[in-house]
């Protein structure tokens, strides 16, 4: 017991620490006044890459602004948050279903978190448009011919990554009180576990549907090892997507139960030192690339889940690998790591963004920060796990 304790302690102390760290860095670069939003950075330098309409990943970024000014009350934060929000506008009514991150990291978590007003209004407005490109007769809301990075595009191809529109839809329901944004976030949700999830609980990112009939015509990855192989974070996404659709409506098994599935495969096949690598088949040599990102979602998505598991034994199970991941990511990963470290203080390392094109495979990833601070806010009290976000 004592030992228990005193751990708890140490870990009380090393996530305090990675959240200074983190709020330090999200500092660092809003006084760097990037152009563009960021989305990866050099972990040498800690420089950005930035995309000037926010990609797919734009909405992080504020997200870690709303977080860091919960966090902290430094209302300073909220107000960047608040701008790079406005900055998303001309993105509310883009052909592409991964708007569903950009206004809910972005928009529904600042009027969650900062009551903000304007945030709210993008998120409901999104969800609408989003909603609206709802296809009855094949159950989900299709990529979009916009939809960022995706070699294959269009009206008849989805892939889990998408989940993050159901997750805006839902939001937005509650917020007004429209049925039909909660009906269309269940059934894509759920098309999508039918297309995406396997049997055992993995996860296939990628499917291609008749558009006509909605029949399954082939699953594949965009982004992963092998067209059967589980990318990581397609893993992640489904665990931390099913998660939080568990939260939000109770009412509705079936997302417990595929939360439960997907989250227990990421347990068991975690390798030792609990940091997936980018693909879990991916050959494991000297070499091969992690992510960091995708382990950050999925350590968060453990303790959403371990927050309304009916099973305590499971809810203790997931929040101690949950909780010892994080301590893995702000040990091993959180800079600095070793005492002559001279990098930027507070950089995620070791994130693979796209590992089939090459481009950023070892580098700080905004949504990989954007989780971790999230993880680090639910460990430390910092983000009470029963308010909603
Ligand atoms: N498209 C989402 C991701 O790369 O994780």
């Amino acid at each position: 017991m004592k030992n228990v304790d005193s751990m708890k302690n140490l870990d009380d102390i090393l996530f305090d620490d990675a959240i200074e760290k983190m709020l330090l860095r999200a500092r660092q670069t809003a006084e760097s006044h990037l152009q563009g939003f960021p989305h990866y950075a050099d972990v040498e330098t800690g420089n950005w890459t930035t995309t000037n309409d926010g990609f797919w990943t734009g909405g992080f970024w504020p997200g870690t602004l709303w977080l860091a000014g919960y966090y902290s009350g430094d209302t300073t934060f909220w107000q960047e948050a608040a701008q790079w929000n406005d900055s998303l506008e001309s993105r509310v009514e883009s052909d592409s279903v991964f708007r569903g991150f950009l206004f809910y990291f972005g928009s529904a978590v600042g009027a969650d978190l900062a009551a903000n007003e304007r945030a709210a209004e993008l998120a409901v407005r999104a969800a609408q448009s989003l909603c609206s490109t709802f296809r009855p007769h094949t159950g989900l809301m299709p990529l979009g011919s916009s939809a960022e990075e995706a070699h294959t595009v269009g009206e008849n191809e989805t892939n889990i990554d998408s989940l993050s529109a159901s997750l805006v839809l839902a939001w937005a329901s509650e917020r007004t009180g429209n049925p039909e944004l909660k009906r269309v976030a269940i059934e894509h949700a759920l098309t999508n576990a039918d297309f995406c999830v396997r049997e055992d609980g993995s996860v296939c990112q990628s499917a291609s549907f008749d558009s006509e009939s909605g029949k399954l015509l082939r699953t594949y990855t965009h982004k992963g090892y092998a067209l059967d192989s589980t990318w990581a974070r397609a893993q992640a996404w489904a665990m931390v997507g099913y998660a939080y659709l568990a939260t939000k409506m109770p009412e509705e098994p079936r997302f417990l139960c595929l939360a439960d599935r997907v989250c227990r495969w990421w347990m068991d096949n975690v390798p030792q030192d609990l940091v997936a690598y980018w693909d879990f088949d991916a050959p494991q040599e000297d070499g091969t690339k992690r992510d960091t990102s995708a382990t950050a979602i999925a350590a968060y998505a453990m303790l959403k889940l371990a927050s309304v598991h009916e099973d305590r034994r499971s809810a203790r199970d997931y929040q101690r690998l949950a909780r010892e991941t994080v301590r893995v990511l702000c040990r091993d990963y959180l800079t600095p790591t070793a005492d002559d470290d001279q990098r930027p203080v507070g950089i995620l390392t070791q994130g693979c963004f796209d590992h089939t094109r090459g481009v950023a495979t070892e580098n700080e990833l905004i949504w990989g920060d954007y989780f971790l601070l999230k993880a680090l806010g639910v460990l430390t009290g910092a983000l009470p796990v029963d308010r909603p976000r």
